[in-house]
């Protein structure tokens, strides 16, 4: 009897560490079962950004929205079922996520090296940070074991990623409820240092923004009418849109901010006031916190262990 009760302890303290360790995820995750993922992965981000620099900032941005919606779990990728509409027409996302083929095709080549292996999360968790640093931007050291997910909600998405017209306290909230600060907020919306905006998501700000340079709005204007053009896209940073830096911090002192979220950023709370000024003027500080930022961001709720499971096509549940 009592050996059995030893027995019995040993299994159950065993299957709680393994528990444990399951729930981590960690860089060395594929190292035996798929050894060739990141050079793979690696070749597929520099091939898509030589054919086009700007979807370098694609896949970056479709890592921060698969991640706000129920974690990093994939969901971004699926399409719509007859079970659930997915997050690719939710608000945000609509005409404006992209890099889906990008994904397909690196996947295709990680099924082909390591059959029913790595997950679509972790290649897209891959791409972002391989994109930011093709761009020039820091580089951090991506956990991996996330699982995909089995279902997705545009609903959720709507509700989770947060819009260009908030104001500082929402998008504060909003990071909040994913576990990220105010410090990861102005760091990672320093994102916007690559990529584009559509006229649609600007209006607002370059016609009845309060806090934004005059001339700038009106050079703004002279390409975003009134009504219409809502697709005529505009880079966030003016200067450098597919090099990543921290010019986009400047253009906020300047108040040359594209979109009304950043310009929140810069508008008198003197905490976010002394991030921009701190990355406006320390491209190191920047790099560093923007990279603490994504290693947070990419952790957010992750499917481990049996969860969900491992997606051959990343649209669709096997
Ligand atoms: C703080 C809240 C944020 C808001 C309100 C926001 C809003 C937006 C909007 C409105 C666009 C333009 C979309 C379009 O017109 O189609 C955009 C693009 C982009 N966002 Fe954000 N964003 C936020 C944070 C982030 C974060 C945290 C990241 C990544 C870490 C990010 C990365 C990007 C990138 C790279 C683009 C350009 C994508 C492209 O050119 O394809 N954003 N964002
Ligand atoms: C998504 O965009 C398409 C094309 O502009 C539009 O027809 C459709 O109504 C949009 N869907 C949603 C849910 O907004
Ligand atoms: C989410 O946003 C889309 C596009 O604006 C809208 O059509 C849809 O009704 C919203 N809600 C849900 C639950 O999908
Ligand atoms: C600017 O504000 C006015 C008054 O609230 C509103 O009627 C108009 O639609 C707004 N314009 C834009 C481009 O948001």
């Amino acid at each position: 009897m009592a050996s059995y009760y030893f027995l019995l302890f040993v299994l159950v303290t065993a299957f709680a560490f393994s528990e444990a360790d399951d729930n981590e995820l960690r860089p060395g995750f594929y190292g035996h079962s798929c050894p060739k993922l990141l050079s793979i992965v690696k070749q597929g981000v520099l091939k898509a950004i030589h054919n086009e620099a700007r979807i370098g900032a694609s896949l970056l941005r479709l890592h921060f929205h698969d991640c706000f919606v129920n974690g990093c779990d994939g969901s971004i990728l699926l399409d719509d079922t007859n079970s659930f509409i997915g997050e690719k027409t939710a608000v945000a996302n609509n005409n404006s996520a992209r890099g889906f083929n990008v994904i397909d095709e690196i996947k295709a080549n990680v099924e082909k090296a390591c059959p029913s292996t790595v997950s679509c999360a972790d290649i897209l968790a891959l791409a972002a940070r391989d994109a930011v640093v093709t761009l020039g931007g820091p580089s951090w050291e991506v956990g991996l074991g996330r699982r995909d997910s089995m279902r997705a909600s545009r609903g959720d998405a709507n509700r989770s990623i947060p819009a260009p017209f908030l104001n500082l306290d929402k998008l504060k909230a909003s990071f909040a409820n994913q576990g990220l600060s105010e410090k990861d907020l102005v760091a990672l919306s320093g994102a916007h240092t690559i990529g584009l905006a559509r006229c649609s998501q600007f209006r607002a700000h370059i016609y009845n923004g309060t806090n934004i340079d005059p001339s700038f709005a009106k050079s703004l204007q002279s390409k975003c009418p009134r009504t219409g053009n809502d697709n005529l896209y505009q880079p966030f940073d003016f200067q450098t849109p597919t090099h990543f830096d921290n010019l986009y911090y400047k253009h906020l002192l300047a108040k040359k901010a594209l979109v009304h979220s950043d310009q929140e950023l810069f508008n008198g709370n003197p905490t976010t006031d002394k991030l921009v000024q701190k990355y406006a003027n320390d491209n190191q500080e920047f790099f560093q916190a923007f990279a603490e930022g994504m290693l947070k961001m990419s952790n957010i709720n992750p499917l481990t262990g049996s969860k969900g499971q491992i997606r051959i096509n990343c649209r669709k549940n096997n």
